[in-house]
């Protein structure tokens, strides 16, 4: 958190910390007012941070804190369009594609809407089989290329949502993100470009993966067609860079925008969305933005105290500042969330993996942890003996779904079971029962945050995408960071360049010896092949 030392909040806080260093969290949880401040309901979302490791007067002092550094003028600044984003000089208007923010420009509102419409009607003739390639046939296969928050979103939702009956009436979705040649040929395998459609998604249409990907499917579209004409009715577009993919090939028609406004990991709900409308169709995508939509209202009105977002972002920034913790484990006790570790990493790390303030002043304090996770049960089976035994500290969130949408109720019942029974071993520990057996001992007192889905509907998951993205620009304004510009990335995409071309025996310009040296090797294996 950003206050300097002096502050006596700060001092406050860290004294609250050394006090509560002292207490159980089995303590903790015997305060059933405090527990009834930290459960909070939310579309069909059930957020509980009662095990998390903090008491009525440290929540009383966070919320201080969060009033002390305007977090609600900065949040109202955010709805207003303001350009907070300003080492991009852009406004943060994510918001604005559900309807969220109201008081946002007419003009923003209708072109929000004119698009709506335009890929409402795409989608609709793509999944009722009014859409035709160029032979006349139907589309059965949709192949998605896009990288980062061009994919990491679309591909979620389309695994989460597959189980919806609209999602019948889809095409076989498959996504391209890697510049691996093996990711596009396994998706390419087998397909007929007859019956194909490329959704090609980049906001700035110059990231270096998704233009090979799609040079890559238009040559093997147009060496099976040899028609460049039908590229029209196979390919389509979602970008900012009009005139790049206006270059590429698609008819002006499939092209679909994009804003500055929207930052490419708060995109799902724009045109990116694409795939996710047509797995799961029009209707129920709108279910989606309804339910990111009472996010954001929820957000922007309610007091600070219950304010979901707020409080996640309280909470997680005081187990890094305060309690230590260095990394956060995202625990999704559900197969079809399977990729909800994935797409959080780059939500939050991407986001909040800064170490200077938004005045570009190196900080002194710590940021964003390593976010990490997977799927329970498997984990417990791999990586929770660190978690329940070894020296590190860390959060876990857990996401679970009440209802079964499997019909096989022992399964599910074992799920929710092992969900809520690993965040109490997280939370309770166990002493041993005699001293020849503390290898059995497990210290306990981990904070954790358990989110309990009424089920896997669109409109619990819009809602729990949304507040995650809240909580990111809360945690931000405690950081006093720049939560939506991401420099730290382009270094890397630089130095490939002049790599890229001595691999390919093009450039003889200098290198570090280590690098030198990996590339010497590199040549040396591609040589002997
Ligand atoms: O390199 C990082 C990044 O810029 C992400 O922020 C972004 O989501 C991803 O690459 C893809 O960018 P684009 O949509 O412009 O292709």
């Amino acid at each position: 958190m950003h206050l300097p030392d002096s502050d006596p909040i700060w001092d406050s806080l860290a004294a609250s910390a050394a006090h509560l260093s002292s207490i159980d969290s089995h303590d903790l949880l015997q305060d059933a007012r405090r527990n009834d401040a930290l459960r909070h309901a939310l579309a069909g979302c059930h957020f509980d941070f009662s095990r998390q490791r903090v008491d009525q007067h440290v929540l009383t002092q966070l919320i201080q804190l969060a009033e002390s550094l305007g977090l609600p003028t900065k949040r109202d600044a955010m709805f207003a369009g303001e350009k907070i984003n300003k080492s991009e000089h852009r406004e943060v208007l994510h918001t604005a594609l559900r309807q969220g923010a109201p008081a946002v420009s007419k003009t923003i509102s209708a072109e929000v809407a004119q698009t709506k419409q335009r890929l409402y009607q795409s989608v609709e003739a793509i999944r009722s089989g009014a859409w035709r390639g160029y032979t006349g046939k139907p589309i059965k296969d949709v192949i998605h290329i896009g990288i980062g928050g061009s994919h990491l979103g679309p591909e979620l939702l389309v695994n989460a949502l597959a189980h919806l009956p609209t999602a019948g009436d889809a095409p076989g979705i498959h996504f391209v993100a890697n510049v691996d040649a093996a990711d596009i040929n396994r998706a390419l395998s087998g397909l007929n470009p007859e019956t194909t459609l490329f959704i090609v998604v980049s906001k700035s249409f110059s990231t270096l993966e998704t233009q090979v990907n799609a040079n890559t499917a238009r040559s093997w579209f147009l060496e099976r067609t040899g028609d460049k004409d039908a590229i029209g009715q196979h390919f389509l577009g979602v970008t900012t860079n009009r005139q790049a993919a206006s270059e590429f090939g698609f008819a002006e028609e499939n092209l679909f925008p994009l804003w500055d406004w929207v930052g490419g990991r708060f995109s799902l709900w724009s045109a990116v969305g694409l795939p996710i409308m047509l797995q799961i169709g029009c209707a129920v995508f709108d279910h989606l933005l309804e339910g990111a939509r009472v996010a954001d209202e929820h957000f922007a009105q309610t007091p600070m105290h219950q304010n979901i977002p707020v409080l996640a972002a309280l909470l997680a920034t005081w187990n890094t500042a305060h309690l230590g913790c260095n990394s956060l484990a995202v625990l999704s006790y559900d197969q079809r969330l399977a990729l909800l570790p994935d797409y959080l990493q780059q939500l939050e790390m991407e986001s909040n993996g800064k170490s200077v303030d938004v005045d570009g002043n190196p900080i002194d304090y710590r940021t964003m942890q390593v976010l990490w996770g997977g799927c329970g049960t498997n984990g417990q089976h791999a990586y929770h003996q660190l978690l329940h035994q070894g020296t590190s500290k860390f959060a876990a969130d857990f996401i679970l779904v009440g209802q079964d949408a499997t019909e096989r109720n022992e399964h599910h019942q074992w799920l929710l079971a092992n969900g809520i029974a690993q965040g109490q071993a997280m939370t309770l520990g166990h002493e041993p029962a005699n001293l020849d057996e503390q290898h059995k001992g497990v210290p306990g007192n981990h904070p954790s945050t358990t989110v309990i889905l009424d089920s896997l509907g669109p409109t619990q998951i819009g809602c729990l995408l949304a507040i995650y993205e809240h909580k990111v620009f809360c945690q931000g304004v405690l950081w006093n960071i720049n939560s939506f510009d991401q420099w730290g990335v382009e270094l890397g995409k630089q130095l490939a360049l002049p790599i890229y071309a001595q691999l390919g025996g093009h450039s003889a310009s200098s290198q570090d010896p280590a690098t030198r040296h990996l590339i010497d090797h590199c040549l040396k294996l591609n040589r002997a092949k």
